[in-house]
């Protein structure tokens, strides 16, 4: 999502781009979809700034990307709720028993804080319309192409499984596997999930408890995450792990144990030792970087775009993106990425 987002802006800014895609199931596919700076907790920092910054595009960004790709992505401004007194903020409604029983019939809570800001959108569509959108722009996208590192010294041209590739800039945005090339403390953090057949309009908010999250499509299925596993790139789903979700969102919502599960699944949050991404200049010439977005990729990408893409057009230094140079992580000449395990 990252890296179409990019290619799109730099194009609609005037840029000749093409997308190298290796083909791995991005997190992308995998996430909830929330938008949810004040749920996930980003505060005042200067992650929550960006956060805050890219909730406020959303609503535009998503009607942009319905109108390039003529495909609906269910963007959702629903409010999200936080059981207790979780975040409480100027942003947020206390909702008392009666309130909640109003807006969430059947939850197991007595009262707790809603932010009507926040939102969801279903990711999978985004990525479908993302892809879509390249097509009508005429953006190439070369799938299946793996990058085996630089081609030479300036990195000009790139050494892939297609063969080398030139351009004038690079920008890396290849999430969980961004670290593979380059020394850049990029870590994947597994998620598991599952996924419920509810009906159409039963739960109208996203649920954002300490164990777990509920986020409503709009076709009636309930998503349910997530773990966080540092498990490398292991595949598939375990069954303890799933049951714990699962009787965590029933005892949230008990009306969920009346409908069946109908999907689980994984993917792999692009995690950094600090939790925030690298967006920037990168540590060889002609590269950029575009990733580690770890939970809060749905939401960044709008203002990961539109600030890199102004970043790399202008040549002036955007100054939300400051804080997320990869350079943070340099210690005696050497970009550190140990202690990242342990952080979640
Ligand atoms: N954005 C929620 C998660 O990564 O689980």
């Amino acid at each position: 999502m990252i890296g179409l987002s990019i290619a799109i802006e730099l194009h609609q800014g005037g840029a000749e781009v093409f997308v190298l895609d290796r083909g791995d199931s991005p997190a992308t596919w995998a996430a909830a979809g929330m938008l949810a700076p004040q749920a996930e907790n980003l505060g005042d920092s200067p992650l929550g700034q960006l956060g805050f910054y890219s909730r406020d595009l959303w609503p535009d960004w998503a009607k942009k990307l319905e109108k390039l790709s003529g495909l609906n992505i269910d963007y959702q401004a629903c409010g999200i709720f936080l059981p207790g007194n979780q975040g409480r903020s100027a942003e947020g409604q206390w909702w008392n028993a009666q309130v909640l029983q109003s807006q969430i019939p059947g939850i197991n809570v007595q009262a707790g804080v809603w932010f009507p800001q926040e939102g969801c959108v279903d990711n999978r569509l985004v990525f479908q319309a993302l892809k879509r959108a390249c097509e009508h722009l005429g953006i190439p996208v070369h799938r299946g192409v793996t990058i085996f590192g630089p081609g030479d010294p300036q990195l000009q041209t790139v050494n892939t499984s297609s063969g080398v590739i030139a351009a004038d800039l690079f920008v890396l945005a290849q999430g969980s596997w961004s670290g593979e090339w380059l020394d850049i403390p990029v870590y994947p953090l597994k998620g598991q999930m599952l996924a419920i057949q509810a009906e159409i309009g039963q739960l109208k908010t996203v649920i954002f408890s300490e164990s777990t999250y509920i986020v409503p499509r709009l076709d009636g299925r309930i998503v349910v995450g997530a773990t966080q596993e540092w498990a490398g790139f292991a595949p598939g789903n375990s069954e303890p792990e799933i049951s714990t979700l699962h009787r965590s969102a029933i005892d949230l919502l008990p009306w969920l144990a009346g409908y069946p599960v109908i999907e689980t699944w994984w993917g792999f949050r692009p995690t950094t030792p600090d939790q925030s991404p690298m967006i920037g200049e990168g540590p060889w010439p002609h590269l950029c970087l575009a990733t580690g977005h770890h939970r809060n990729g749905i939401l960044l990408a709008p203002a990961t775009a539109y600030l890199l893409s102004q970043q790399i057009l202008t040549g002036k230094p955007e100054a939300l993106l400051a804080p997320f140079s990869w350079k943070r992580f340099v210690k005696d000449g050497l970009c550190q990425g140990e202690g990242a395990k342990g952080l979640q």
